[in-house]
């Protein structure tokens, strides 16, 4: 058997490490072929505070993913927390190269690496530098530059960094079970990556992933990444919750949770108890759980509220995370935020797509679907359009009502 063409999508969450084996297809589709999951640990809020906990996380993963697969795992692309990375505006501008003054994909990469030229304190690491628009001799608002015309091109840049520190310690725990980084993303873009649609991205559309110690959240309009944050307060916040009101060990708690769980009271029955023995209303569990998703709802409400962002998103809301699994959570969404709501499966793939069609491992799977897309298949060809005129009036439509 020849050489396989494999992507490893290694998600470091703040409650299980997960990796994602996919197989680039010749007719440039992927295949899942393999994953594995494994609790967290050394892990606090997204960052690795014990290395060798987290080393021994990364590689118990990492071999339940190689089993099923049968790969050999060599390197991944890996998340990093949006925790401590940090948004700042660039600008590049550069002169067309070509005689015929056609725009190559190198005078995009030049364009990129001028806006890079600005100064980044030496605790901190760039993770991404993100185009929001390309202007040609002075022409604004241009996404795909590749095969225009132009003298002079410029770029407006979103440069996202991490803590330098917090980066090389994934590294390095990834390097001690023999793991190269080839590549870092920061969760909520690898998670939208995932569970977003082009069009939903166009129109505009807010992610939530709700996780185990955080919620993060990316926003998209024009097709292009506006805005991200990290709310510190996640799925082990409710389950901190349920133990404390009810005076339960945390562990059951959890699987209370899990079991009878939902972001609504009002979705379950007032008669039913969890269980046969434990005198634990079913009602009363789920209005723990109700009051802590709706302060977090309400805590991104206030974020997008901070940011204006509220009446730029006719494609709602996409719910995705470990915490979404629970009943009620898009409802909750939709109830403070007043825009229409979904859950954020991962979508895309084929081959056992079965094994990450949960929220859960949107961001894993989404590190997979990045790298792919940056590398080649997807950008070698004609790569993504300009917002379509539809995309432009729907929005209009929606802030007319919305402003109404
Ligand atoms: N079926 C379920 N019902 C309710 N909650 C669930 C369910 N499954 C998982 N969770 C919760 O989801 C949370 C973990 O989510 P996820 O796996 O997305 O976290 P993570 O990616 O490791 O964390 P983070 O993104 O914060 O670093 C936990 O708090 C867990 O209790
Ligand atoms: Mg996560």
């Amino acid at each position: 058997m020849g050489k396989r063409d494999i992507v490893v999508g290694l998600d470091i969450g703040s409650s299980k490490v997960c990796a994602v084996i996919c197989e680039k297809r010749d007719d440039s589709s992927l295949d899942v072929v393999g994953m594995g999951v494994s609790p967290s640990a050394g892990l606090r809020r997204g960052v690795i505070v014990d290395i060798d906990s987290a080393a021994a996380a990364i590689s118990d993963a990492a071999a339940r993913a190689e089993n099923m697969s049968g790969c050999a795992l060599v390197s991944a692309v890996a998340s990093v927390s949006g925790a401590h990375a940090v948004t700042t505006y660039s600008k590049g501008m550069v002169a067309v190269s070509r005689p015929d003054r056609e725009i190559g994909q190198d005078d995009v990469e030049r364009v990129l690496d001028a806006s890079r030229v600005v100064a980044i304190p030496p605790d901190r690491e760039v993770i991404h530098v993100l185009p929001r628009e390309f202007v040609i001799d002075g022409c604004r608002g241009i996404r795909r530059p590749v095969g225009m015309s132009g003298i002079r091109l410029e770029v407006e840049t979103c440069i996202i960094t991490g803590s330098a520190t917090s980066i090389q310690n994934v590294r390095r725990a990834a390097a001690r079970v023999g793991l190269e980084i080839d590549q870092l993303v920061l969760q909520p873009i690898a998670a939208a990556e995932a569970v977003l649609t082009e069009s939903e991205k166009d129109l505009g559309v807010l992610m939530i992933d709700i996780g185990g110690a955080t919620t993060d959240i990316a926003c998209y309009l024009d097709g292009t990444l506006q805005h991200t944050a990290v709310i510190p307060v996640g799925g082990s916040h409710i389950t901190n919750d349920v133990a404390l009101v009810l005076r339960l060990p945390v562990g059951y708690a959890e699987e209370l949770k899990i079991k009878y769980g939902a972001a609504r009271a009002d979705m379950v029955n007032p008669d039913e108890m969890c269980g046969k023995d434990n005198g634990i209303s079913r009602h009363k569990l789920c209005q723990i759980i109700e009051a802590r998703v709706y302060e977090i709802m309400e805590m991104v409400k206030a974020e997008a509220d901070a940011r204006g962002l509220a009446g730029q998103l006719p494609a709602g809301i996409v719910v995705t995370g470990g915490a979404a699994l629970m009943r009620g959570t898009a409802e909750a969404a939709q109830d403070v935020l007043k825009l229409p709501s979904r859950l954020g499966v991962p979508t895309g793939v084929s081959g056992m797509a079965d094994v990450v069609a949960s929220p859960a491992y949107a961001t894993a799977l989404g590190l997979v679907k990045y790298a792919w897309g940056s590398s080649g298949a997807a950008s070698g060809s004609a790569g993504r359009r300009r917002s379509s005129g539809f995309a432009a009036n729907v929005r209009e439509w929606f802030r007319e009502i919305f402003s109404s």
